[in-house]
């Protein structure tokens, strides 16, 4: 039996994950959300939900507290490139909020997992098969949060024995939720022009490579990492995870293998070119591997395929 809060469950990933853990788990697995971004459909009739702004640290409380959370899945955030535009606000959800988090998680003796991201490397980080411990200082306020996210969490563990731990998303690419305001976005954008029909418009430069990761690696990464043996981990916050590494021509050229009259221009935004050009081309995730067994199921190939097959038999 496990009872699980998930934290912005309406969102990119919560969305899939909140349906995934109530496939595997059978006790409360409780969707939070926040007024205005309500569950609908099966996400609202297969399980609970509860209101629960992350700002709020009574609101995460008392959702403990009624459904006797074990395990608190922490997927609040802005992206990266609505981060820079409301940075205030981004300072509020992930540092305050995850304050919030971790401090009724030291309270009722809960598991938190937070995602970090390839958001919390920088210009000076080694580019090419980025290790899992090197320089993080990232120029984004999205990556500040992230690294001081890291850092907390670590913290809370060390100084507290708070179950912590998070993995560095790359690009996540899904059929199902929508991203919003982040910079890998347009992985995501290019596969609904394609089943569309559309020509796609580029944001982001040829050349520019960045880790990318199908939703449904993700889900396992974050439930794998929650369910690893703790005995086995060296890291907690955060393991490097990455499924391929793409720049605009290649998921281009993969495409139109399926698509081939898919045509795509470029119109490069510049404050998301530059979010893109501070990231690593490729990350090393050999200590998950190694710690926690990660091994993603899908490459650039198998999820154009899926990729393109769902969103045609969604018309
Ligand atoms: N997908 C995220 C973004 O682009 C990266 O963590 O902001």
């Amino acid at each position: 039996m496990k009872n699980v809060l998930i934290i912005g469950s309406t969102g990119q990933i919560g969305t899939e994950l909140t349906l995934e853990l109530r496939r595997i788990y059978n006790g409360n697995i409780v969707a939070g959300y926040i007024p205005g971004a309500e569950p609908k459909g099966e996400l609202l009739e297969s399980g609970p939900s509860i209101v629960v702004d992350i700002t709020q640290d009574k609101q995460i409380a008392e959702a403990v507290h009624k459904y006797k959370v074990d395990t608190i899945y922490n997927l609040a955030a802005l992206l990266s490139a609505t981060a820079e535009t409301k940075p205030q606000l981004a300072w509020k959800i992930g540092m305050d909020g995850l304050f919030n988090v971790l401090e009724v998680a030291r309270e009722f003796g809960c598991a938190v997992f937070t995602p970090s991201s390839i958001g919390v490397f920088g210009n000076n980080t080694p580019k090419d098969r980025t290790p899992q411990d090197t320089i993080r200082s990232p120029r984004t306020m999205y990556g500040v949060t992230k690294v001081s996210g890291e850092l907390l969490s670590d913290y809370y563990f060390i100084r507290f024995g708070v179950d912590t731990r998070s993995v560095r998303f790359p690009g996540l690419i899904s059929h199902i939720a929508p991203p919003g305001g982040g910079t890998t976005d347009y992985a995501v954008d290019i596969y609904h022009s394609a089943a569309k029909g559309e020509r796609f418009v580029c944001p982001i430069a040829a050349g520019t490579f960045m880790d990318m990761m199908y939703m449904p690696d993700a889900l396992s990464a974050a439930i794998g990492l929650m369910e690893a043996d703790p005995a086995r981990l060296i890291h907690r916050n955060a393991f490097n995870v990455t499924a391929m590494s793409f720049d605009p021509e290649m998921i281009y050229a993969n495409i139109r293998k399926y698509v081939p009259e898919l045509v795509m221009d470029y119109a490069v935004d510049p404050l998301r070119q530059a979010i893109a050009d501070s990231w690593p081309n490729s990350l090393d995730d050999s200590c998950a591997r190694e710690e926690w067994g990660w091994n993603p199921a899908y490459d650039l190939d198998a999820m154009t395929r899926d990729m393109l097959t769902q969103l045609r038999k969604r018309g």
